[in-house]
């Protein structure tokens, strides 16, 4: 049995960008002329929350509950993956505080649609939309992400500890 307190998560996520697929962050379709390539819908937003989630349980990272040779989890969306992680967060006696995200991209850009992304996140986790924060930067142009051939994510969770009474 958990102890009564808080724990912490943290999610750091990469996926490249290509053309030809739909690019989809925090459950956001967005017009944009190329997606990001992956196993599954490829959220890089939301598999960064899924990560922190399940750094905060100690359960692992998402590959290890949804391993990207699976061909259940091919083309999937990310939301389902959010929903089982909350619902393995929940099994552990556990709620989200509060969390914090940053969507690392050059392009395109993502503050229109934060309070979506937010609303998103917090309706798969059945939390409050005011809990969850999401912003995003540039990288002023260079490495990967100023290149634009990719786009990455971080999550960081607050998780409070409540053991179910027997
Ligand atoms: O250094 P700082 O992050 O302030 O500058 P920036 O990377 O140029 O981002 C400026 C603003 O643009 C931030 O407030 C971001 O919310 C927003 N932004 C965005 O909407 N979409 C992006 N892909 C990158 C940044
Ligand atoms: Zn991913």
């Amino acid at each position: 049995m958990e102890k009564s307190g808080y724990k912490i998560g943290s999610g750091y996520d990469v996926h490249k960008l290509v053309p030809g697929i739909k690019l989809i962050i925090g459950g956001v379709n967005m017009d944009f002329h190329l997606g990001l390539e992956g196993h599954s819908d490829a959220d890089v937003l939301v598999h960064a929350v899924c990560d922190a989630i399940l750094g905060a349980a100690g359960l692992g990272d998402i590959g290890d509950h949804f391993p990207d040779t699976d061909p259940e989890y091919k083309g999937i969306s990310s939301m389902i993956l959010l929903e089982k992680c909350g619902r393995l967060l929940e099994k552990k006696g556990c709620h989200i505080a509060n969390m914090d995200c940053i969507v690392f991209a050059q392009v395109p850009k993502i503050s229109p649609h934060k309070r979506q992304m937010e609303e998103n996140i917090a309706r798969a986790l059945n939390m409050d939309s005011t809990l969850v924060n999401v912003k995003a930067t540039t990288t002023e142009k260079l490495g990967f992400i100023g290149k634009e051939q990719g786009i990455a994510a971080q999550c960081t969770l607050l998780v409070k500890v409540v053991p179910k009474k027997i």
